[in-house]
């Protein structure tokens, strides 16, 4: 029997926990963790995100504010506000919502923020800790979530056959690091990619992150392959939407020991190590210890 790895309970269970610390926090330390996520102009998706994002960090003692800029604001207007971010010592974490509009420099803005408050673990600074195999980093949310439903089907990833399909800076490479990590071998396919099937064949485990549709096939994939699916597309069906994976979910599904749904399984978890890392950069910053947040 498949499982269909449930990323809401999953992340829910993980929140509980965390709410669990977030009060010793409150109660012995005097710690309130909060969040500032900014969002630049009305990208309709973008503010789905961010309100789930507030919402989660209200509903676990998080405090947490949206700053809505306009998109006509210029890259210097939009780093003097992540400046003022950076010196607030009761702010803890800050996330500038992605993607920003074109004409602004997101690579300067990412930078721009404290590495400390940088909670997505985007900063220069923490991608390169992430690369050499440091602990003391911010992991980027939506890889940190992928890699613990993987693990709560198989602890130990040691030799296994990974391909991460997709390399983009906020999933693909920073996935490839994190399987590394866990001793697995490391195939990063992309749009350039030769012999893609081969590749995916091998797999012991899938790792989907390319944006397109159904893309990955029930013939491609081993039968006792873990399949994560980080695609969230919003297709057409009839006259309404529906959101689908990059993975043919209900084809897969019949073959291989375990598989993400979309919605419900990688999404979830994204947020869920959002706040996480909110909770790591608060300790970071009042120089308690994080150790035991996840486990
Ligand atoms: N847009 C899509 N995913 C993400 C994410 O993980 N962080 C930010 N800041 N923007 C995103």
């Amino acid at each position: 029997m498949t499982i269909i790895i449930d990323g809401k309970k999953i992340a829910s269970d993980l929140c509980e926990r965390l709410s669990q610390k977030i009060n010793i926090l409150k109660k012995k330390h005097n710690i309130l963790p909060c969040l500032k996520v900014i969002l630049v102009g009305g990208n309709p998706a973008s503010q789905v995100y961010v309100r789930n994002k507030q919402k989660k960090a209200e509903s676990i003692g998080i405090s947490s504010e949206t700053i809505v800029l306009p998109d006509n604001i210029s890259t210097d207007e939009l780093i003097t506000k992540v400046n003022e971010l950076n010196v607030d010592p009761s702010v803890h974490g800050i996330l500038v919502q992605l993607p920003l509009p074109n004409h602004i420099n997101a690579s300067r803005v990412i930078n721009a923020v404290n590495v400390e408050k940088d909670v997505d673990g985007f900063h220069d600074e923490n991608v390169g800790r992430l690369v050499k195999g440091e602990r003391n980093c911010l992991i980027p949310c939506t890889p940190r979530g992928s890699l613990y439903l993987i693990k709560s089907i198989e602890e130990n990833l040691s030799g296994k056959n990974a391909v991460v399909i997709g390399r983009s800076n906020i999933v693909g490479k920073p996935m490839f690091h994190l399987l590394l990590q866990e001793n697995c071998t490391v195939t990063i396919l992309h749009s350039q990619s030769r012999d893609l099937v081969e590749y995916c064949s091998k797999a012991d485990i899938v790792v989907a992150a390319v944006g397109k549709p159904n893309f990955v096939q029930k013939d491609w994939i081993k039968k006792s392959a873990i399949v994560i699916d980080v695609g969230i597309n919003s297709v057409n069906v009839g006259e309404r939407t529906k959101l689908t994976g990059d993975v043919d979910f209900e084809e897969v599904k019949e073959k291989v020991k375990a598989i993400t749904p979309v919605p419900g399984g990688v999404g979830p978890m994204t947020i869920a190590f959002l706040m996480v890392n909110t909770v790591i950069a608060a300790c970071l910053q009042k120089k308690v210890d994080a150790s035991g947040f996840v486990s």
